[in-house]
């Protein structure tokens, strides 16, 4: 009797000590970003209207600037452009570094907002959608769903009930059964954002991905709940403190170390394109956003009033000061493992 009670105090204390403590890896803040982040001058593939430009360019153009505390990146906002030219400068990043199981804690004071942005926070495998994809903050238009999603290969499925504060969608991860939307869940709690999250002085998002599961929380700047670790940004954190994550993918229908390999993190903001184009006019926004076709000259058929319209995302190209607020500031990111 006491020897068993011994053992179930130890492995107790076992679990709380080492199960779910994690030691700082990296910490990325202001100009370390741009040594440990590599800029990407690749084309859209979601089609967005966008250029993404190499860091020179980016230094030069102000839409990579860093100082102190601050890391920015933003898209462009003072340039009109030809309808028949490259899109609106913006950035994406990609970590120089990869990663398997880890601790990610973003602290953010401001993220893209506006009609048009899709800003996302995410990591993803070279070989997709073999390898997997998390992403941990995405939307568009200043919308809800603010969503967390997985996108993978088939055969990875969440069950319908599990553990969480947010709400789900599809539980089938797999790209090519749910026309890559993958299995998303939103977040219930306000400010989590665009302009709620920027009105109210950013907050952090952590994502914690284990062999057994991937979880997803956020607390806003002035949420009291948000765990001390997370707040100092601690060179020691404990996941096992910081409550019901708002999106749990457990590994119950879905072999995570599979479905998920070695992932980059990537920061991009892309404008229009496939999903933010689409739900453009329906999310309150006015003129013509449609990215599908941005890339692509107007059919020869077309009279030119009629291919403008159809094939333009004229929003993105004639109003540039749409874009003011559409910029990413970090305050850091830390890593764990
Ligand atoms: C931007 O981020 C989203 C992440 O969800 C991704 O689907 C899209 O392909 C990304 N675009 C680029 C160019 O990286
Ligand atoms: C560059 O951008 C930063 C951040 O938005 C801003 O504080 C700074 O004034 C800008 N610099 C110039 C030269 O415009
Ligand atoms: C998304 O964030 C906005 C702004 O903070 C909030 O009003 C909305 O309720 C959130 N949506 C969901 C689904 O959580």
């Amino acid at each position: 009797m006491f020897a068993s009670r011994t053992l179930f105090a130890l492995s107790t204390l076992v679990v709380s000590a080492f199960g779910a403590t994690y030691t700082q890896t990296d910490s990325h803040q202001g100009s370390g970003f741009l040594k440990s982040f590599t800029h990407q001058a690749i084309a859209d593939p979601t089609h967005g209207r966008v250029n993404y430009v190499d860091q020179t360019t980016a230094l030069a153009q102000n839409l990579t600037f860093s100082s102190g505390d601050h890391f920015v990146i933003r898209a462009d906002d003072t340039t009109v452009l030809s309808a028949s030219g490259p899109g609106r400068n913006s950035v994406r990043l990609q970590s120089n570094k990869q990663y398997t199981t880890h601790v990610t804690v973003w602290n953010i004071r401001h993220m893209p907002q506006g009609c048009a942005t899709w800003p996302a926070l995410w990591e993803v495998g070279a070989d997709w959608p073999n390898q997997g994809e998390i992403d941990v903050l995405e939307g568009v238009n200043d919308q809800s769903p603010n969503q967390s999603t997985l996108h993978t290969s088939s055969g990875c499925s969440m069950p319908a009930s599990r553990s969480q504060t947010g709400t789900s969608g599809s539980n089938n991860c797999d790209v090519a059964a749910t026309n890559n939307a993958g299995c998303g869940v939103t977040a219930n709690k306000a400010n989590s954002y665009g302009p709620g999250f920027n009105n109210a002085g950013g907050g952090w998002y952590a994502m914690e991905r284990t062999t057994s599961f991937i979880k997803v929380w956020f607390w806003s700047r002035t949420d009291g709940s948000v765990p001390s670790d997370v707040l100092n940004g601690a060179t020691s954190i404990n996941t096992d403190n910081w409550g019901t994550p708002y999106a749990f993918f457990p590994s119950q229908s879905c072999d995570l170390n599979s479905h998920f390999g070695e992932h980059n993190i990537i920061i991009n903001l892309t404008l229009c394109g496939d999903w933010a184009g689409a739900v453009f006019n329906q999310d309150g926004c006015s003129g013509n956003c449609v990215g599908k076709h941005s890339r692509r000259a107007p059919p020869t058929w077309a009279h030119p009033l009629i291919a403008t319209r159809l094939c333009i995302p004229d929003f993105v190209n004639n109003n540039p000061s749409a874009f003011t607020n559409a910029f990413f500031d970090i305050q850091w990111l830390k890593i764990y493992g």
